[in-house]
């Protein structure tokens, strides 16, 4: 049995898989809200996520019959910044992925690097997600703390130095460091240099599905898990969730929408993108690598109308008024920009926006309108996928967006690809159970683990009709962010 485990924004999860990909055993405990003392400030305390994570442990070990777990895998959010001292202590809340105090560092590195030679090093700009600007930050307003520092990590490492005492980090997750040389997979050792972070505190470097460490006797303790079984590196959520996902080999593609929004290719180099709007990281699939792009406010936009317009309707019902609407919502827009943007605008302060409102329109065409201005806000990064020439040979749908039948039809439409739906369990937890089941030696590698473990259930052929819909409504889309950049 391999243990799975995903230290999320809203919760962490534990998920135990067999040796044929099947999920035996589950167990969620959420975390505290993150805090956000300014606008656009978002800080988690580390230690609530071990407090979880014992906690998610704990129940699915004791909901497992006392099966033998022979590896662990981890995942987790992205590009959080974890400071601890030369104890080991945590000096100071996480600046996590989503907080966007750091514009003013992004433009002290593009300064002194250069945005394209920034780009060279480490495949990718500057952006306020990424974990080197947020130490920058605690460098210039916190300098008491920074003098402290003498370990980084991101949260899942946390997490796994508390059950192991080993500091590691795989090579996925340290490319949303922008600390990482992503296309010789280590340290830029140029980029730390300059941005005065001794590599000393950047912690070793592994391959996604290699063993790095082992659960100490302290830690089999608290969770219950038994001590010396060993964990492998994992993958941050993007990249385990791939591997949950059959993400592996060049060409395939997947379009999850959760919370955010995200496309996802597997690649066979590292493809840059050199206006920096797709993220360039290592693969957790050894000697490959991803691109991928990412709309802020996906599932977001759907639940801010709910909780806005219809906060007693179940999603269900929605969905429902929203299908009676004709594809094109009768000329109503929606542009997704309720967190400002990533891809492909790299724009915090963007701001979302209904446009094309009538008398004639309902709630059943703002639903729609929300449900199709997601999708082409996902079509944006198709688009610059096909201008930098990275093939798409089939689309895999996962996330919330993938679980009713009209989203999915809408983006089988939208993006014009014939889409698959999986049977398999998916989510990092899940991909991260397969990557340690990798490094224990049941499968392989990745792509024998996901043959064993992953089945299509469903293929979605774009509809001729309303295709040729969405692709006048994209092209309505597209002219909406720059007309309205203007009005703040
Ligand atoms: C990836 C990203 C999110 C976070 C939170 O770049 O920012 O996926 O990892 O889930």
């Amino acid at each position: 049995m391999f243990l799975g485990l995903d230290v999320g924004t809203g919760g962490t999860r534990v998920v135990l898989v067999d040796e044929r990909g099947r999920v035996v055993a589950s167990a969620a405990e959420e975390h505290a809200p993150f805090r956000s003392e300014y606008p656009g400030w978002a800080e988690q305390d580390p230690e609530d996520w071990w407090r979880a994570a014992k906690k998610a442990i704990g129940e699915v070990v004791a909901s497992s019959g006392g099966a033998k777990i022979d590896a662990v895998g981890l995942t987790g959010q992205m590009h959080g910044a974890v400071m601890l001292d030369a104890a080991g202590n945590v000096l100071r809340p996480s600046l996590i992925w989503c907080d966007q105090r750091t514009d003013e560092e992004c433009d002290w590195l593009h300064k002194e690097i250069g945005r394209e030679r920034l780009i060279e090093l480490v495949a990718n700009p500057a952006l306020p997600n990424f974990t080197l600007t947020k130490l920058l930050w605690v460098k210039k307003h916190q300098p008491e703390i920074f003098a402290k520092i003498a370990h980084v990590l991101c949260p899942k490492d946390y997490v796994r130095y508390r059950l192991t005492g080993t500091y590691a980090m795989d090579v996925q997750e340290a490319s949303g460091t922008l600390l990482l040389d992503v296309a010789n997979r280590r340290w830029s050792a140029e980029v730390a240099r300059i941005s005065g972070i001794p590599e000393a505190w950047l912690p070793q470097l592994f391959e996604s599905p290699k063993v790095c460490a082992h659960i100490s006797p302290e830690a089999a303790g608290l969770t219950g898990l038994t001590s010396g079984i060993p964990v492998v590196a994992g993958a941050g959520d993007q990249g385990a969730g791939a591997v949950g996902m059959g993400i592996l080999a060049p060409g395939s593609v997947s379009a999850t929408i959760g919370t955010s929004g995200v496309v996802f290719a597997a690649t066979a180099t590292p493809t840059r993108d050199p206006l920096g709007r797709l993220h360039t990281f290592c693969h957790a699939v050894p000697g490959r690598w991803h691109v991928m792009g990412v709309t802020q406010s996906a599932g977001l936009s759907l639940r801010w109308l709910r909780d806005t317009i219809a906060p007693d309707e179940s999603y269900d019902a929605l969905t429902a008024l929203a299908a009676k609407v004709p594809a094109g919502s009768d000329g109503l827009l929606w542009t997704p920009y309720l967190l400002g943007e990533r891809t492909p605008h790299l724009d915090s302060q963007a701001r979302a926006a209904f446009v094309g409102l009538t008398a004639g329109h309902t709630r059943g065409h703002l639903v729609r309108a929300v449900l199709e201005g997601v999708a082409y806000s996902l079509k944006d990064t198709f688009t610059l996928f096909s201008e930098l020439g990275i093939p798409v040979k089939g689309v895999r749908l996962g996330g919330g967006g993938a679980r009713g039948p009209l989203w999915r039809e809408i983006q089988a439409s939208v993006y014009g690809y014939t889409t698959d739906i999986l049977v398999a369990e998916e989510g990092g937890a899940f991909g991260a159970a397969l990557l340690a089941g990798v490094g224990a030696g049941a499968w392989p590698d990745t792509e024998a683990a996901c043959a064993t473990a992953i089945t299509i259930a469903q293929q979605i052929a774009p509809d001729p009709a309303a295709k040729e819909r969405y692709a006048v409504g994209y092209q309505g889309y597209r002219k909406v962010y720059p007309a309205l950049r203007e009005i703040r």
